[in-house]
């Protein structure tokens, strides 16, 4: 399961016996990323409990730590981090290394670009391939200036002594986007704003307000916000707790859904609205999942998911779902596969830049497995089967995709035939456990 060959490690799955028990998957991904930046850009101490110790948020802490944070790990999943305050980075002396990770790749421009400083950015072959621009563009606006040959990285990024607050509508509905800019006014005079015509994910709106800095939200039109933050504030050393993540619960979701006979539960799942948009979903398809004990566990609902397999069908999903599902469509596109009908996924084109071209990849591993499927401009059309799935065919291809591994494997659990994917190295980039965790309830997964 690691590229310590530099080679490829396929992994396959086939059907078995029912999943059963109790689960709590690690946690949330774009939580993690922002616990370490926002323990970079205060004074003082920052305690984060329930990290998710995946390869990409373990990149975006050497990252900051290259820019003057000290962090010590003191437990699974327990990180101290004393930060330098806004103002205060160190120019990096080696190149900031991403690996895979988009969110803390783009996340730490905006905070690197924001200071006078010079910091290069690099990452795997899979983020090379990725549209920076989008963030680019904006940080022009602010007065950093970069050398980035085909708007990719590897990329170069020369903060001004000073940073220009901006109001920026964001081209995408991406809280990436939006939150580079936000972490860039954060080092900016006077006030920063960020227009986003359909609301994304508000983690870094909650973590600034949570570290002490003075943020506005208003209603943007019908589905957008305008979110504006007061520069330069003094951000304080606070605890974050963690939520678990809601786009890796729903790998075993699914899988309980499609396999005969699943009960399970899973522990503490964060239900922020803006992440729901897959479970919203599968409640319409029929899906039977019960939200229980709702509580608040670090600012944020969470709930233990009772989920058990169900006659699903098909159904339409508007493109203005997106945000709050953006990382769920491959899992989608699994489910789809076993309900009844058809579902057409609409309005899908930011898949084509996520860590592969998700829409082309989940449409090959469909072919693969024998599941009729369209794509229709920018929507995924799949024709279910009602519960049959040959499976089978080639390996998936998986183009350094976590996601598109695990939907796969997900959906061999099911199959009649097994299916393999073509890599499974990825997984760790932000669900290292996910195998035996799989295994625990059930599932037989191998290499
Ligand atoms: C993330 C935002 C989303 C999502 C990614 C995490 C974040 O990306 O796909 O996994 O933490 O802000 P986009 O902003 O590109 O939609």
């Amino acid at each position: 399961m690691s590229h310590a060959h530099g080679l490829p490690s396929p992994v396959s799955s086939r059907s078995g016996a029912a999943l059963k028990g109790r689960i709590r998957v690690p946690g949330d991904k774009s939580i993690s990323h922002r616990s370490m930046i926002f323990g970079l850009l205060s004074i003082g101490e920052t305690r984060v409990e329930g990290l998710l110790e995946g390869d990409d948020v373990l990149r975006t802490a050497e990252a900051c730590r290259a820019l003057g944070a000290r962090i010590t790990r003191e437990a699974p999943g327990r990180w101290r981090i004393v930060g330098v305050g806004i103002g205060g980075l160190t120019e990096p002396s080696g190149i900031l290394d991403f690996g895979n990770a988009g969110t803390g790749s783009r996340l730490m421009m905006g905070v690197a670009g924001s200071h006078p400083i010079t910091a290069t950015f690099d990452g795997d072959a899979s983020l090379r391939k990725r549209p920076m621009r989008r963030i680019l563009d904006p940080l022009a606006k602010m007065g950093v200036v970069s050398e980035a040959e085909g708007g990719r990285v590897p990329l170069t990024l020369r903060g001004p002594k000073e940073t220009l607050p901006i109001a920026y509508e964001t081209p995408a509905a991406s809280a990436q986007i939006k939150s580079a800019i936000l972490l860039a006014g954060l080092n900016s005079p006077g006030r920063t704003t960020v227009i986003e015509r359909e609301a994304t994910r508000d983690h870094t709106e909650r973590m600034l307000r949570h570290f002490g800095a003075s943020v506005e939200v208003a209603a943007h039109g019908a589905d957008g916000r305008a979110i504006t933050l007061q520069g330069q504030p003094e951000l304080r050393g606070s605890t974050v707790v963690v939520p678990t993540d809601p786009s890796s619960a729903a790998f075993p979701l699914v899988a309980a859904l499609i396999t005969p006979g699943s009960d399970l539960v899973l522990e503490g799942v964060m239900m922020n609205p803006l992440r729901t948009g897959l479970i919203t979903t599968l409640l319409e398809m029929g899906a039977a999942i019960e939200r229980l004990n709702e509580r608040d566990e670090g600012g944020e609902t969470v709930a233990d998911l009772r989920v058990r397999h169900s006659r699903l069908a098909g159904v339409t999903v508007p493109a203005g779902r997106a945000p709050s599902m953006i990382d769920e469509y491959p899992i989608l596109a699994v489910a789809a596969a076993f309900a009844e009908g058809t579902t057409r996924m609409q309005g899908l084109h930011e898949l084509r830049v996520k860590e592969s071209d998700r829409l082309e990849a989940v449409a090959a591993g469909l072919g693969e497995a024998g599941v009729a499927h369209e794509i229709e401009g920018d929507d995924l059309i799949v024709h279910g089967s009602g519960g049959r799935v040959r499976g089978g065919g080639r390996p998936v291809a998986t183009h350094l995709d976590h996601r598109i591994a695990m939907a796969f494997l997900v959906m061999g659990l099911a199959t009649a035939e097994p299916m393999t994917v073509d890599d499974g190295a990825m997984i760790a980039t932000s669900f290292p456990a996910f195998i035996p965790l799989m295994r625990e309830l059930g599932a037989q997964i191998y290499d």
